[in-house]
């Protein structure tokens, strides 16, 4: 029978602490109860899976098992219908409802079990998981258990940002996929921003002609000349309708439901551009790449309403979601302020403020999507101007928005930053990607905890479920994308599925490298530079130290130091390494034996101890830290740099000059491409002494004494990086911090460090 899902959790604990030896499941997320059994049985080519004759969706669920076992093996299976019958692999209809499901597996074969279509799909993830807990091809040995399973909260998301930079329908699709496997449940998909509009309206087709394309910011796209037009290159795209009715139903088919984001009033840069009469000031004259917060908003006409009512019908039709999502974010509103007739609007309204003109907007769009059956969804910024108790509030500034919310009596969804905005960095690594500054870590995004203390029972009833947010700024290949996504939104899907008393970070980390060995068996990317070992040295007489760094709170570090290969039983990293230089360090990460990643070779000589990459340096402030690409070259690898945008200022800190006298410093240079309104001016540099500017290195502070000075003439003439090379003067010894500024009269282009290295006396060869 059946338990109720808190006693059967309980009972389930208690089974566990009375010394149930047996490892869990490597399923993520972990199921709701997870009972091993004694036996067990072989899953070959020849065992059939089976499911009720005319049962459509059981069919589906069995060919879905069929396609992953097939993919991630290469194990071909027979999906029939029919009885039930010894040995193979069961489908059958039974008491868990919806979501929910059962997977028994035992010796007499394997049964998978549920009265819901979507509870079938992911008993059939769960099977392929437990047939995929090891790696390898071929016949498999599944261990006897009994599972039962529902996930803890309906909205399961990951938010895609396609305006930013547009991905292919195959890589969406692939996307999708893979969020069934961690039995994510909504994609919400964010098709509309100021630098693209990617959704095909067939009643306005300028919004993709024109405001789905754009030339990327700064010089090195403005020189690369597309011969079909004579003109600089655009990037971008956009959805046909028909494709989305084909990405919808594939996402169907996988129990997702894509619920689609078209902005307003604000990040609608895109569009105005497109149809210059829907704005509220002098239209802007081209699509942008910048990014940040750009000016430009909808105006109040009713001929825009009219124009949204068309959008949002068109977008009706092709997408069956309950929720529509409308934006409502970061609507700065000076060209609302500044415009005589949308002023006129709100004496006409007795509409008091601009806040208020905004829920006036947004209440009026839901009117539209209410009387279309559907329901508004919309970031916590549409609670400010008054918005109705059916709308949905999506809370990313913080927890702030969905305790509000749910007070209120709207629904709610947390998707706090910077916790669940995959667009931050996950590793300090100088090879980590582009993005926000702050790391968020695997581990500090899987000890989020959604449901906010400060509700009471009754008003946890509106939270509706958590999501994370890829913003794709940043995110300029569709590989990215997917490397920021994972492994964090396997996180994420635990935090969104599992009970909170079967959330544990060890045990999660315990079923990682299962996970991620799937992905690697499937083709999938995953981000593995966070759990691959790196190095940072120092100087030490004549030696040097040098401390391992990588795979923290997932694994440990085993190195070796005689060039072989490290293994699950090398010598443990605890503490700094003391060697000679000329040394190598062979490292790599483990989790319970298992290697996390590839392995790292580190060469201990004179420079590599000496050297360190921006991402190695700190920033002087933290006002916003980004982790920025070079614009150039166009194709290709390029330089990524850890800047402060706002005071661009790095500090090497105990540096040893002892013996020093010279400095090589790599930079390169930024297009300010950042929409930051007024905020530009806070930006501040010393005033250059020579027409192109130089870095100043000064010692003890960005205050102290002057050490070194290198003119940025040479660096001008190159769109990549370039090495800068001069005298330092190292007398001070160390250690000691070094501050790296730039003298600069404007912001664009703006300068930055790559990566610094002290030379030592022996080493003036470089
Ligand atoms: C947002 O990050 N502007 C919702």
């Amino acid at each position: 029978m059946r338990l109720p899902l808190l006693i059967a959790l309980a009972s389930s604990l208690a089974g566990l602490a009375a010394g149930a030896q047996a490892a869990p499941a490597r399923i993520i997320p972990a199921p709701v109860v997870d009972t091993p059994l004694e036996g067990g049985y072989q899953v070959t080519s020849r065992t059939p899976i089976i499911y009720p004759p005319g049962d459509k969706d059981a069919q589906a669920a069995a060919q879905r098992l069929a396609e992953l076992l097939d993919r991630s093996r290469g194990l071909k299976l027979s999906v029939r219908p029919g009885r039930p019958q010894a040995g193979a692999i069961l489908f059958k209809r039974g008491e868990p409802t919806g979501e929910a499901y059962e997977l028994d597996v035992g010796a007499s074969g394997a049964v998978v079990n549920s009265s819901g279509a979507a509870g079938l799909f992911y008993g059939a993830t769960s099977l392929w998981q437990l047939a995929t807990e090891s790696p390898g091809k071929g016949p498999v040995s599944i261990a006897g258990r009994h599972i039962e399973d529902a996930p803890r909260f309906a909205w399961r998301g990951l938010m895609l940002d396609s305006a930013r930079h547009f991905q292919s329908v195959e890589f969406v699709k692939g996307f999708i996929d893979r969020m069934a496997m961690s039995k994510l449940n909504t994609l919400h998909w964010h098709l509309v921003d100021d630098q693209g509009w990617r959704l095909e309206i067939k009643k306005y087709p300028r919004l993709t002609e024109v405001g789905a394309w754009r030339v990327p910011a700064g010089p090195a796209a403005a020189a690369d000349i597309d011969p079909a037009t004579g003109k600089p290159r655009v990037i971008g795209g956009y959805y046909t309708q028909g494709q989305v009715r084909e990405i919808v139903a594939y996402a169907a088919a996988r129990h997702i439901t894509i619920v689609p984001e078209i902005e307003m009033p604000g990040h609608a840069h895109a569009p105005i551009v497109a149809y210059p009469e829907l704005g509220s000031s002098t239209p802007p004259p081209a699509t942008s790449g910048d990014w940040g917060v750009f000016p430009y908003l909808y105006n109040v006409d009713e001929k825009t309403f009219a124009f949204l009512d068309d959008v949002l019908g068109e977008v009706i039709d092709l997408f069956p979601s309950r929720y529509i999502h409308v934006g409502g974010d970061e609507a700065v509103k000076e060209q609302w302020k500044s415009n005589p007739t949308v002023q006129a609007r709100m004496k006409e309204l007795h509409i008091a403020s601009e806040t208020a003109l905004q829920g006036w907007f947004i209440s009026r769009v839901e009117q539209t999507l209410n009387a279309r059956g559907r329901r508004l969804i919309g970031w916590d910024e549409i609670l400010e101007g008054g918005v109705a108790q059916s709308a949905t509030v999506m809370s990313w500034r913080g927890i702030d928005g969905a305790i509000i919310a749910a007070k209120l009596g709207h629904d709610t969804i947390l998707s706090p930053a910077p916790t669940l905005y995959l667009n931050h960095r996950q590793t300090t690594a100088p090879d980590g990607l582009p993005g926000r500054g702050q790391v968020v870590g695997l581990r500090e995004v899987y000890d989020y905890e959604p449901m906010p203390t400060a509700l009471n029972p009754d008003e946890r009833h509106h939270v509706l479920g958590v999501q994370a947010n890829l913003w794709t700024e940043h995110m300029r290949t569709e590989d990215r994308v997917a490397l920021m996504a994972y492994p964090r939104a396997a996180a994420v899907a635990e935090t969104a599925w599992s009970q909170v008393g079967r959330k544990d970070w060890k045990d999660f980390a315990d079923r990682l490298p299962a996970e991620l060995e799937r992905s690697r068996s499937l083709g999938q990317p995953v981000d593995e530079t966070a759990l691959q070992v790196r190095a940072l040295g120092r100087p030490v007489g004549q030696g040097a130290t040098v401390i391992l760094l990588g795979a923290e709170d997932v694994g440990e570090i085993r190195y070796t130091r005689d060039g072989s290969a490290p293994t699950a039983m090398s010598p443990l990293y605890r503490d700094p390494i003391s060697t000679p230089l000329g040394a190598t360090i062979r490292a790599e990460a483990f989790r319970n034996g298992q290697a996390l990643a590839g392995g790292s070779t580190i060469k201990v000589d004179a420079r590599s101890i000496r050297t360190r990459a921006s991402q190695d340096l700190k920033t002087c402030r933290e006002d916003l830290v980004l982790n920025l690409e070079d614009d150039a070259p166009v194709r290709g690898e390029r330089a990524r740099f850890l800047i402060d945008i706002m005071n661009p200022c790095w500090i090497y800190e105990g540096a040893d000059l002892s013996g020093v006298s010279q400095i090589e410093v790599a930079v390169g240079q930024l297009p300010f491409n950042f929409q930051i309104g007024n905020d530009v001016e806070k930006i501040k540099f010393r005033p250059p002494t020579t027409p192109d500017g130089e870095l100043e290195v000064r010692q003890g502070s960005c205050e102290g004494a002057v050490v070194a000075t290198l003119p940025l003439a040479l660096a001008t003439k190159s769109q990549g990086v370039t090495v800068l090379r001069g005298q330092i003067d190292g007398s001070a010894g160390g250690p000691r911090d070094l501050c790296f500024t730039f003298t600069q009269k404007t912001v664009d282009p703006m300068w930055a460090v790559d990566r610094v290295t002290l030379i030592a006396g022996a080493d003036h060869g470089g």
